[in-house]
């Protein structure tokens, strides 16, 4: 078989949706067998079915990835359906936004389970299985949230920046045993996450707003039109980013073609980060 991943079993959490689903779908191009694990099914089961429908080989498993035994099994039903974990991508996520002040301490500490525990324990139980076969690779979807602040977005601010330095520490105690880590720290992408963020009263069950039942708001067309062409305007390159411009970044850091490089984070941000933010003199 030919292929980048040819003949590697990959296993994506969140690769129901947005830039985990795009992934999957570059894995299975390049020639991967592929896990989508997510906490929605429906989500999980549909991208396994485009995959195995595109002539690949694909499984899914419903998880919450904040759940120990869950991601034990997740890890397991790879084995057990594939016979080998070559690749785990770490990019399920989901944030309380609010002020500080509002923010309630559930919700710090399930975006911080999410974004920070859950690439913890999928490491934790996918690394006796690499370090088996003679290695590895992990790549962990952060942010450029992960560098920087956001308004409203602390809980999130705080866990992107510890999954970048998990994955360093991490990267460094196990690049002996033949097992590479890495992090994408992407600018705004456009996905279901951003397209709620943004105002589309798309239902995400996994954003949440400080102190309100009702979840994101729906923002009139107008509205949402302006705060996505302000966020688009943010980026140097005029646009959001694709959620397969970030799969392709993921492709290569989980390939033989990095086979150097370890405990990185890539920024990955249309220039988003490379900006001082002052405004053009010109
Ligand atoms: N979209 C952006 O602008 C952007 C920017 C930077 C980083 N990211 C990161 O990229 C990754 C993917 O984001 P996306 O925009 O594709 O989001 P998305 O909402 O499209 O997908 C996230 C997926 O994670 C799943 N999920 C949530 N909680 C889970 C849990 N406990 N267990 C298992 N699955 C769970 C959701 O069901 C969903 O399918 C995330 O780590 C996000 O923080 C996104």
């Amino acid at each position: 078989m030919t292929g980048r991943v040819a003949g590697k079993v990959a296993l994506i959490t969140g690769g129901g949706s947005g830039i985990g689903e795009a992934t999957a779908l570059r894995f299975q191009e390049e020639g991967a067998k592929v896990v989508v694990v997510d906490i929605n099914g429906d989500g999980a089961q549909r991208v396994a079915a485009t995959l195995r429908e595109r002539g690949g080989e694909a499984t899914h498993f419903v998880a919450d990835v904040t759940d120990p035994e869950a991601v034990q099994g997740m890890i397991q039903h790879a084995v057990q359906t594939f016979g080998r974990l070559d690749i785990l991508h770490n990019n399920a996520t989901a944030a309380e936004v609010g002020s500080v002040t509002n923010l309630s301490l559930a919700g710090w500490n399930r975006t911080l389970a999410v974004n920070v525990t859950a690439p913890f324990l999928a490491t934790k139980y996918a690394l006796p299985v690499m370090i088996a076969q003679g290695g590895g690779a992990i790549v962990n979807t952060a942010s450029v949230s992960g560098t920087r602040g956001d308004y409203g977005m602390s809980a999130y601010n705080a866990g992107k920046a510890a999954v970048i330095n998990f994955t360093r520490s991490a990267a460094i105690e196990y690049a002996s045993k033949g097992v590479r880590m890495n992090c994408v720290c992407p600018g705004a992408i456009d996905t279901p996450a951003i397209q709620a963020l943004t105002g589309s009263g798309a239902a995400t069950p996994h954003m949440s707003v400080a102190g309100s039942a009702a979840g994101l708001p729906r923002l009139s067309d107008e509205t949402r039109e302006k705060l996505r062409a302000r966020m688009a305007g943010a980026h140097p390159i005029g646009r959001l980013g694709l959620p397969r411009e970030i799969a392709n970044l993921v492709l290569f850091l989980a390939s033989d073609e990095a086979s150097f490089i370890t405990g990185a984070a890539y920024i990955i941000d249309g220039g988003l980060t490379a900006h001082t933010g002052l405004p053009s003199m010109t």
